[in-house]
């Protein structure tokens, strides 16, 4: 019998894919016999990166929030077969201490990102009936102190699976996962920018906050991306899968 989840022969980009859960996502591919294109602003970490990776994995610069450049990236390719949209940045505040240029910056990167990247992608996943796998986040189910523009980012980024999910129901299939907090380079960016003086305080109370008692790793949001993306899950559709060591069974 062959070993499951296999990606042989298929073409997936990874957007965020040189860090954190975009790298081992990209890892994770590579691995399963992908060829993997690693969509990022940081095109030096996503080439350095791709040098590690086998079946042709390459780097492409990328800012998700410009069309012009989304729009030329989906020219350029000639096929794609599996899309992970999942880049996107944070924001600590409540409502008073969020401000329009935040909010803003942070609806264009987590949103009207993975809207540009699908709306153009759309064409090769409907000629290779593609799988499209979105990074949401358990702020977007529920709510998280602090985070008012960041959950209102992650509550749109599971409206539009399912939405997508609706309108294209037997052409291509989409999901979206919700990590609780995962140990990546954008929680230490978070603790060094906050918490700079209370790291191993803050970091002790992150891992207090899930009740498996400890952060994901990136690794283990990779493998169920690289699940959903397979043949084994055809059934999983429009489907939003929490991830997040009990967090939000609580
Ligand atoms: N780490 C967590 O605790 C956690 C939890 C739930 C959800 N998420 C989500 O997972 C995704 C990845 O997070 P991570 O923790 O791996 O973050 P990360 O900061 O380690 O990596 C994010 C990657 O996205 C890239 N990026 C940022 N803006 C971009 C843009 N405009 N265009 C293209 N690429 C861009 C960065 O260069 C970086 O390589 C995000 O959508 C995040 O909201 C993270």
């Amino acid at each position: 019998m062959s070993s499951p989840f296999q990606q042989n022969g298929r073409v997936v980009l990874v957007t965020g894919g040189a860090s954190g859960i975009g790298e081992s996502t990209s890892r994770v591919f590579a691995a399963a016999g992908a060829t993997v294109l690693i969509a990022d602003i940081d095109l030096a970490r996503g080439e350095a990166l791709a040098a590690q990776l086998p079946n042709g994995a390459r780097a492409i610069r990328c800012d998700v929030t410009n069309e012009e450049e989304v729009k030329a990236i989906f020219a350029s390719l000639d096929s794609l077969d599996v899309l992970v949209n999942n880049a996107g940045i944070g924001l600590v505040g409540n409502v008073e201490e969020t401000e329009m240029a935040d909010f803003e910056r942070l609806m264009r990167v987590n949103v009207t990102g993975p809207y540009l990247i699908t709306k153009y992608a759309m064409p090769l996943l409907l000629k290779s009936a593609g799988r499209v796998v979105n990074i949401g986040s358990v702020a977007g189910l529920i709510g998280v102190k602090r985070r008012y523009a960041y959950c209102a980012t992650k509550g749109a980024v599971i409206a539009m699976t399912r939405q997508l999910a609706v309108d294209y129901p037997t052409q291509i299939r989409v999901n979206c996962i919700c990590p609780g907090t995962v140990d990546s380079p954008f929680v230490e960016g978070y603790l060094e920018k906050y918490h700079k003086h209370e790291k191993e305080k803050v970091r002790a109370e992150l891992n207090t906050r899930q009740p498996i008692g400890r952060l994901g790793k990136p690794d283990e949001i990779a493998h169920l991306a690289l699940y959903l993306a397979s043949d084994e899950a055809g059934f999983v559709n429009g489907s939003v899968i929490t991830i997040d060591g009990g967090w939000t069974a609580a």
